[in-house]
């Protein structure tokens, strides 16, 4: 019995190891195996997937796990080898046939992959026949379930207008948090989060008999009046209004929705930028922030249109109803905005923080040096790339400004990755003027002490 299931760790693991690497890595240091030399069928000899970096790392592991459980140094290695082998000839087998090197062929896939080494593994360990046979059916049920999951759902585009790369962390990510064929799960697929937040930080605020206070004061929205100067501007956008909110998480506070129709039913703007973060959960159903979205962008009046970017608590899935609701949407996109004349760029990137999706090359792809650029991301990690991209104005928020802050301390926990001056307010880099903002809304636990959520309006003003 314990030979058995150490086997199959040891298959296990060479198996997995590939994928990890990809889960890790993406695409550094995948040079193809075949150096995409054709066979003389004119067709390759195993396609881009099998790789140096898999099968070398394929062959360690099997070394390494294999040394942790207890079987000499060579039978690890070779049965990594061998292992590896065969998954790269059953990808020379699929190619002669025709087959997508991608498409999942049950049995076939998996069975040369285990049958190999399964060889040497037998006779060295002196399994019978119908357990060799035995150890085979079960690497083969498993292993296809894994390739399954891999293929139909993290290399899979998920919807039409799906427009991110397909890469294995951020999918597996996406699948964890908004895909819905996991959403029953989520809870236990983010248990992590659900323990932190909801069981411990939760009951923390209660027995400190704190919580009500601090929804209280979540709900205490301000708007936030700012002038910003540029010598850059066009003149035509001198005392140009942009209304800017951030972090709405609509769905975490009863009232909050209100609130913020309230404040900003009274505005009448020139251009309306959202900052991402519009559900509380990272994971879990959005229908409920979806409807709130709606609301407000109805009481929205901006001249020029409501602009948007995703943050790290929102799904890929929301970007289409919220486009059909009049949200212009920028997924590492620009658009340009013109005023007698005149004109500026307003682009945004995709969230650069937990779906690391920022592409300011493309974002800037089609925009002229000179311009008069209003870059907008759902968090300040990326001021260095929008500086070099000749940003004049970068809007983000994403930190709440920590949403907890301490007398004299500051912000507690802030999630970001930038220097200590871009967590909240106004700052400058090199040329650039930034500001992040703490938000509207609240996650994790609904409070907000020593920092007040705020909708932002600012005026831009030319200076010569
Ligand atoms: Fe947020």
């Amino acid at each position: 019995m314990i030979i058995t299931l150490k086997i199959l760790i040891l298959l296990w693991s060479i198996n997995l190891t590939p994928v990890l690497l990809g889960y890790v890595f993406a695409k550094k240091w995948s040079w193809p195996l075949d150096k995409e030399t054709l066979f003389i069928d004119g067709k390759r000899l195993f396609g881009n997937h099998k790789t140096v970096r898999g099968l070398i790392c394929g062959v360690i592991a099997g070394s390494i796990i294999g040394l942790l459980l207890g079987f000499p140094l060579w039978v690890g290695f070779i049965s990594g080898l061998l292992s590896m082998v065969g998954d790269i000839f059953g990808s020379f087998t699929k190619r002669r046939f025709s087959l997508s090197p991608g498409k999942v062929v049950p049995v076939f896939d998996q069975l040369l992959e285990g049958l190999f080494p399964l060889v040497l593994l037998g006779p060295v360990f002196s399994l019978s026949g119908i357990h060799v046979v035995f150890l085979l059916i079960v690497f083969i049920i498993t292993t296809f379930l894994g390739s399954l999951f891999l293929n139909e759902v993290l290399l899979t585009r998920p919807f039409h207008s799906y427009s991110r790369e397909i890469l294995l962390k951020i999918r597996f990510r996406e699948w964890r948090a908004c895909q819905t064929i996991s959403y029953p799960f989520h809870p236990v697929l983010n248990i992590e989060r659900t323990i932190y937040y909801h069981l411990f930080m939760k009951t923390v605020f209660r027995l400190l008999g704190l919580y009500n206070v601090g929804m209280k004061n979540a709900l205490d929205v301000n708007l936030k009046t700012l002038n910003f100067e540029f010598n850059k501007l066009p003149d035509s956008f001198h005392n140009y209004q942009v209304l800017f909110i951030s972090d709405l998480h609509l769905d975490c506070l009863d009232g909050l929705t209100e609130k913020l129709r309230s404040i900003v039913k009274n505005l009448s703007v020139d251009l309306c930028i959202l900052g991402g973060d519009y559900r509380t959960e990272s994971y879990g159903s959005f229908s409920k922030a979806l409807e709130s979205m709606k609301e407000l962008i109805g009481d929205i009046n901006a001249k020029d249109g409501i602009y948007a970017v995703l943050g790290n608590h929102d799904c890929f899935e929301m970007v289409p109803p919220l486009r059909e609701a009049g949200v212009i949407f920028l997924v590492n996109e620009s658009e340009t905005i013109e005023k007698k004349g005149s004109r500026i760029i307003i682009a945004g990137v995709d969230d650069p923080f937990y779906y690391e999706g920022s592409d300011l090359k493309e974002t800037f792809n089609k925009v002229s040096n000179d311009a008069f650029k209003i870059l907008v991301a759902h968090s300040p990690e990326v001021y260095r790339d929008a500086a070099e991209y000749g940003s004049d104005l970068y809007l983000c928020g994403h930190t709440h400004a920590g949403q907890v802050q301490i007398p004299g301390i500051g912000p507690v926990i802030t999630h970001c990755n930038a220097p200590k001056e871009m967590v909240h307010g106004k700052w400058k880099y090199k040329h650039m003027t930034g500001y992040t903002s703490s938000g509207a809304g609240t996650s994790g636990v609904p409070v907000r002490f020593g920092c007040k959520g705020e909708v932002v309006l600012i005026t831009l003003k030319k200076v010569t």
